[in-house]
């Protein structure tokens, strides 16, 4: 690379979800550079990107930093861990005081805080930018999800709000809050995703074992469900999902992909953080755990062959779709409603002054989660600012009544069929824990003190009690 352009923007690892960003950049009119060890991704960007003034592409450090314009702009789009650790450091030796320095990458929150804290003292700003919609919302329109200095991000707004995904003109990106707000609601994003995953899945599997569908009617079913109050990324890409035939045999895709599930950590943070937060996400932790569970296949199937499982219980396919819908909605209301409320104690905690109703928004389009829904979910929250929960709220509660009826039903029906549906269960759960003014911790309480002296409160009296049981 000899041009003497001076770039707007730079983005360091170019895989896949970094080339198509950095053409997303170049196609808005920024001029952008991107900075990659291998030459084979850097020709590779080269090629794709035409005019070398634009977009253009080093395996030269200095080279990238010196051709950026100042205060620079440098986002990095490599694998979350010590790599973005040694990619700061090597930047440190090159870039000045008061350069912007941005994490592309599922960044554990500690770590950008840490990042953020250490970069602060060498007057570089830092910021945990989630980005969300994989490889064709990079290229097209992502969700982004910033976190950071109020200042620097003046200077990256016009960069983010051009290349972010819109919804009805509206870009999906908004500065979310100080230190690693990003990172935290693209953790609890891919949290509330593991949720809505596993939900999609139940269903497929419940239809199909109780309702007897084919891959053709589920497509069906799925695709019309998208076009009413379940319309959402992922119940669309599951009826395409569903029609997907298998190119290295004869049938569908899905029919030969082995039910072991991986992951790369985000929806476990989720739930080990909400633990530690003391906020229940009950859906989303047994989301993390089906993972977990399925990934047993070997122990799995030695249990299938030891025990019997009971006769399906027949029911009639259209009663069935209507009950599946509703549960669907209801439980995809209760999973965004447990991320949210997540979000709304890590604000507190963490002083993160995250405005629910803007999280809300920048998820409608761009991202994972992406869905309908989430137009009524901000504006309840523009409503009410103060909700600690979806469930409260005006619009839901009468929705989420509505659909109850159809969720008891339904968990009922798989459970007497010996069908798993532990997400859509655990949610049911919840909700009825939750809206329930009076639950048994009473003896859990009285236990405690029994056997252990850790006393107990009353109903009708205040002060701390003790008894000698
Ligand atoms: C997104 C996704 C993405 C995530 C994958 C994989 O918003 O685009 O959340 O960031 O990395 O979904 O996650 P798992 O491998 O943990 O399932």
């Amino acid at each position: 690379m000899h041009s003497k352009t001076t770039f707007d923007f730079g983005l360091i690892g170019l895989g896949v979800m970094g080339r198509n960003f950095i053409l997303n950049v170049a196609d808005n009119g920024f001029k952008a550079i991107g900075y990659d060890l291998s030459q084979d991704q850097v020709n590779a960007l080269r090629e794709e990107g035409g005019n070398p003034e634009q977009v253009n592409a080093t395996t030269n450090l200095k080279e990238f930093v010196d051709s950026l314009s100042l205060p620079r702009k440098i986002m990095l789009l490599v694998p979350a861990g010590p790599i973005v650790d040694k990619v700061i450091e090597q930047l440190l030796a090159h870039i000045s005081e008061g350069d912007i320095i941005v994490d592309g990458g599922n960044s554990f929150f500690e770590d950008t805080d840490r990042r953020e804290a250490y970069l602060r003292e060498k007057k570089i700003n830092f910021f945990g930018a989630g980005v969300s919609g994989g490889a064709e919302g990079a290229r097209k329109g992502p969700s982004i999800m910033p976190g950071g200095s109020t200042e620097a991000y003046k200077e990256i707004q016009p960069v983010f709000e051009a290349v972010a995904a819109k919804y009805k003109g509206a870009p999906c990106v908004a500065y979310l809050g100080p230190k690693s707000a990003g990172n935290y609601v693209k953790m609890v994003h891919n949290g509330i995703e593991y949720g809505l995953m596993q939900l999609t899945a139940e269903f497929y599997d419940l239809l199909q074992r109780i309702g007897g569908f084919s891959n053709d009617q589920l497509a069906e079913t799925y695709n019309r469900w998208n076009q009413g109050r379940l319309q959402s990324f992922l119940v669309e890409i599951s009826s395409e999902i569903f029609q997907k035939e298998d190119e290295l045999g004869s049938g569908r895709l899905l029919d030969q992909i082995l039910d072991k599930g991986k992951q790369k950590g985000t929806g476990k943070w989720t739930s080990q953080n909400a633990m530690d937060l003391g906020i229940p996400v009950p859906t989303i932790d047994i989301a993390v755990s089906m993972r977990a569970i399925s990934a047993l296949k070997q122990e799995r199937l030695k249990a299938d062959s030891l025990y019997s499982r009971p006769t399906i219980q027949k029911k009639d396919a259209a009663e069935l779709v209507d009950m599946c819908e509703a549960s669907l909605y209801f439980a995809f209301v209760i999973t965004y409603a447990q991320g949210l409320h997540q979000l709304a104690e890590a604000s507190r905690e963490y002083g993160y002054q995250l405005n629910l109703a803007v999280v809300s928004r920048i998820w409608r389009a761009g991202c994972i989660i992406r869905a309908g829904m989430l137009e009524d979910i901000a504006n309840a929250f523009e409503k009410e600012p103060g909700l600690p929960n979806l469930i409260l709220s005006e619009h839901f509660i009468g929705e989420l009544q509505k659909a109850v009826p159809s969720v008891r039903q339904l968990v009922a029906l798989a459970a007497t069929s010996g069908v798993p549906m532990p997400a859509l269960s655990s949610t049911l759960s919840y909700f009825d824990s939750y809206t329930d003014g009076r639950l048994p911790m009473n003896l859990v309480q009285a236990q405690r003190d029994y056997f252990g002296s850790h006393t107990y409160e009353r109903l009708d009296r205040e002060g701390t009690f003790h008894t000698e049981w």
